[in-house]
């Protein structure tokens, strides 16, 4: 898996008078395979404008996004997205849901309900097969969305905001449950979410944007994630004085965008 989006800029055309949006200008990055992306930044700073052109449901104004050599030109099999809130559909229960990507692809029942199960099961959620999705916890609800999102194999998982309607303890359990199942999968993720905290755990390399237009003003380099998966326990991690002191760096960073905004 190779991503490259080469010096792409987004401009929202202007609605009912208003002005056009320039939501992101000359964005340059690339992703290689097992890379774990995270993106920070202000609200309005144009995170879900670059997922969406990742995904392919945004084509760049100008410039170009590139998946493996080829113009991405829409969304695909090999891309899968994960939103804020779940997007599950909720007449049917969670193995119809997981397998609901793969039932789009004319999969068979049989091959679609063997994969479908080792996703709830990757995700931790055997025994709850048969149970409508309405009926689950939010939680569990986002942990479908992803199991949902892995059946398809994409190359590719784009996450945006996953976790941002969690509780605290449920969504450290969760980014550890990510990490663990990015470590067996080998995707390659970009990941966007509000918290510092979080993006520091989880990413390999993380982009930190600014807004007005939108444009990727710092890059640093993770080193977090590995020792989690390498067998630190994650409050420790987070509790270490280099995790605390990049930690202070990037919401420095943060605070000053807002202010000049
Ligand atoms: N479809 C659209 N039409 C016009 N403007 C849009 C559209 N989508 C987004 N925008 C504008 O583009 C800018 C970037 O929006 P985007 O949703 O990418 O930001 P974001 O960083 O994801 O914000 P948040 O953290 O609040 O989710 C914002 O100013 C937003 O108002
Ligand atoms: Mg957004």
């Amino acid at each position: 898996m190779g991503l490259a989006i080469n010096d792409a800029s987004v401009i929202y055309p202007s609605a009912e008078g208003r002005d056009p949006v320039e939501a992101l200008r000359g964005i340059n990055l690339t992703m290689g395979e097992n890379e774990f992306i995270v993106a920070l930044g202000a609200s309005g700073c144009g995170k879900s404008t670059l997922l969406n052109l990742i995904a392919g449901f945004l084509a760049p104004t100008s410039g170009e996004v590139l998946l493996d050599g080829e113009r991405v030109s829409g969304p695909g099999a090999d891309r899968s997205v994960v939103f804020q809130k779940h997007a599950l559909l909720p007449w049917l229960d969670v193995r119809e849901n997981v397998a609901f990507g793969l039932k789009l692809q004319g999969v068979d029942s049989k091959r679609r309900y063997r994969t479908a199960d080792k996703f709830i099961s990757l995700l931790g959620l055997d025994g709850f097969e048969g149970s409508p999705v309405y009926a689950l916890s939010g939680g569990m609800q986002q942990r479908v969305g992803i199991a949902r999102a892995l059946t398809c194999d994409p190359k590719l998982l784009l996450m945006d905001e996953p976790l941002g309607a969690l509780d605290a303890l449920t969504r450290e359990k969760a980014q550890e449950l990510i990490l663990g199942i990015w470590e067996e999968t080998h995707k390659s993720v970009f990941f966007i979410t509000h918290s510092v905290e979080e993006a520091l755990f989880m990413g390999t390399r993380l982009i930190v944007m600014s807004p007005r237009p939108g444009r990727i003003a710092h890059r640093f380099d993770l080193p977090f994630s590995r020792r989690f998966l390498g067998g630190e326990a994650a409050r420790q991690v987070k509790a270490s004085r280099d995790f605390i002191e990049l930690r202070e760096e990037v919401l420095k960073i943060i605070f000053a965008d807002e202010e000049a905004a």
